[in-house]
């Protein structure tokens, strides 16, 4: 017989209530007090975990049904549900492919404790890169030019899977500006020097013949840039990717891409307005013609459209522009550490009182490795980690404050339980909660086993 740990087991038992009930469950019906304290048993862990997580809270009909639902666009204003939704949460880049572990599919280990620590941190939505940007590389999606590779979307299906388990939405850039220097670091293949390992807007323009030398900001012609946006045949190769990409068909949800709630959107391309290459911004006809087939593969998707960089001068800028057309406006990157000027309450505060703003996406979270002993490190000095010691614990709670003020009589998110790490060996509990998450829809018997391998690895 199976012994729940108490949280899980009242959070359980609430949840098959729902499934029962005969009067219908007011929306936010049950309590949330979430004081940071230790769920679950943690003495199967290899070492000693240091980190302490909220207590779960529990789930209200409304949570449920949020899994469901689409995140629409009013005006500069987003919804879930009608009530009003704000975009906050970390960019964690390397849900579909990382490079930080040699190159490689993440683990479904390192996926699920990472958005244990994004749910823990009250956000509601996580930017994915490699969850869209995934060309010219071996293990991406489209390894040469029309060649597809199903077996990259083990890892994509798995993180939207687990996304929606944990009740957050997804945003997916569909291509990247970077030709990124710290490849070479990497990969000595020739082939691959000039875009970095998810590849990105460069790998489209030598596909189609174009030769360019140099990475980053130094590459030669400063301006090859633009092919990209100005010769037809790539366009309609970048257009391919879109709709076989939006197309695919995920193995534990059944939910094609472009047909999944789980994601909020999709964003044209990632730092297209990075002027540093010479070769100028998006121009607006490509930006119109890529958000329109978007909009007609994915109705019921936003599309977002990026600029690069920021400060205030330029967010007010960039706010009141968007609030002219009636759009809404998101920080999609930002540096956590508020060193790069305006410290982060500041611009916090600056930022939670516009209403155009919809929130903040900070750069970058990463988590455990696989053993949980230690921590996947990245080289760019801007990784954050929940709870890994004063310093990230100090910086974390201005980021969770930060998200428990905008999400104020909104869509709260709710806590589930850190899984993969300090959990690991819960006696199966957290297992069989995570599932009642599942889709209805799909290879539930996958999606279960999936989850479950995630939580009982090393
Ligand atoms: C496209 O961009 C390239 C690189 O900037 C430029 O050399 C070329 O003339 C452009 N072609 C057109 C048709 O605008
Ligand atoms: C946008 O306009 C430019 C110049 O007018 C042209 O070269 C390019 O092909 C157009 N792009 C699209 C996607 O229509
Ligand atoms: C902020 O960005 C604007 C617009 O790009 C620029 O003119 C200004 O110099 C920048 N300010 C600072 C303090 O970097
Ligand atoms: C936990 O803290 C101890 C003592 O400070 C340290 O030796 C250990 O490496 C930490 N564990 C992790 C996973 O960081």
């Amino acid at each position: 017989m199976l012994v729940l740990p108490p949280v899980a087991a009242v959070l359980a038992l609430s949840l098959s209530a729902l499934g029962l009930a005969s009067n219908p469950i007011p929306l936010d019906a049950f309590p949330r007090a979430v004081p940071r304290g230790v769920f679950a048993e943690r003495s199967t862990s290899k070492c000693t975990v240091n980190e302490t997580y909220p207590t779960p809270s529990l789930p209200s009909l409304y949570d449920l049904l949020k899994r469901d639902a689409f995140v629409t666009r009013k005006g500069s204003e987003l919804f879930l549900l009608n009530k009003p939704f704000r975009v906050v949460g970390p960019n964690i880049y390397w849900l579909g492919l990382d490079e930080n572990v040699g190159i490689a599919y993440p683990s479904k280990s390192r996926v699920l404790d990472a958005m244990a620590a994004v749910s823990a941190m009250r956000s509601t939505v996580i930017r994915a890169h490699t969850l869209g940007v995934s060309v010219g590389n071996p293990l991406s999606v489209e390894p040469a030019l029309d060649v597809w590779n199903e077996d990259a979307y083990e890892s994509i299906d798995f993180a939207v899977l687990a996304a929606r388990v944990y009740g957050l939405k997804l945003m997916i850039p569909l291509t990247d500006n970077s030709v990124v220097d710290f490849w070479l670091a990497h990969v000595a293949l020739t082939s691959f020097v000039l875009h970095s390992y998810h590849g990105g807007k460069y790998q489209f323009i030598q596909w189609h013949g174009h030769t360019f030398s140099g990475t980053g900001a130094n590459i030669t012609p400063e301006d090859v840039g633009a092919y990209f946006f100005n010769t037809t045949a790539i366009v309609n190769s970048f257009k391919r990717f879109i709709n076989h990409h939006l197309n695919h068909v995920n193995r534990y949800t059944g939910i094609a891409l472009k047909d999944d709630p789980t994601i909020i959107g999709w964003e044209t391309g990632n730092e297209l307005s990075a002027m540093r290459f010479g070769d100028g911004p998006a121009p607006p006809n490509w930006t119109r013609d890529i958000a329109r087939l978007i909009k007609r593969l994915a109705p019921k998707h936003l599309v977002f459209d990026g600029t690069y960089p920021l400060n205030t001068t330029k967010f007010h800028d960039g706010l009141a522009q968007a609030e002219a057309v009636d759009r809404v406006y998101v920080v999609g990157e930002f540096d956590w550490r508020g060193t790069s000027g305006t410290d982060m309450e500041t611009f916090f505060r600056d930022l939670e009182a516009r209403r155009g703003a919809t929130g903040t996406l900070f750069w970058s979270l990463f988590g455990h490795s696989d053993d949980c002993c230690s921590y996947v490190e990245h080289d760019d000095g801007l990784s954050f980690y929940y709870d890994r010691d004063d310093f990230y614990r100090t910086q974390g709670d201005i980021l969770t404050a930060h998200a428990e003020r905008l999400n104020r009589g909104r869509v709260t998110p709710e806590i589930l339980p850190q899984v993969a790490c300090p959990s690991r060996g819960a006696g199966g509990a957290v297992e069989q909660l995570l599932e009642r998450f599942l889709p209805l829809t799909g290879n539930r018997g996958a999606a279960a086993a999936a989850l479950k391998s995630a939580m009982s690895t090393v």
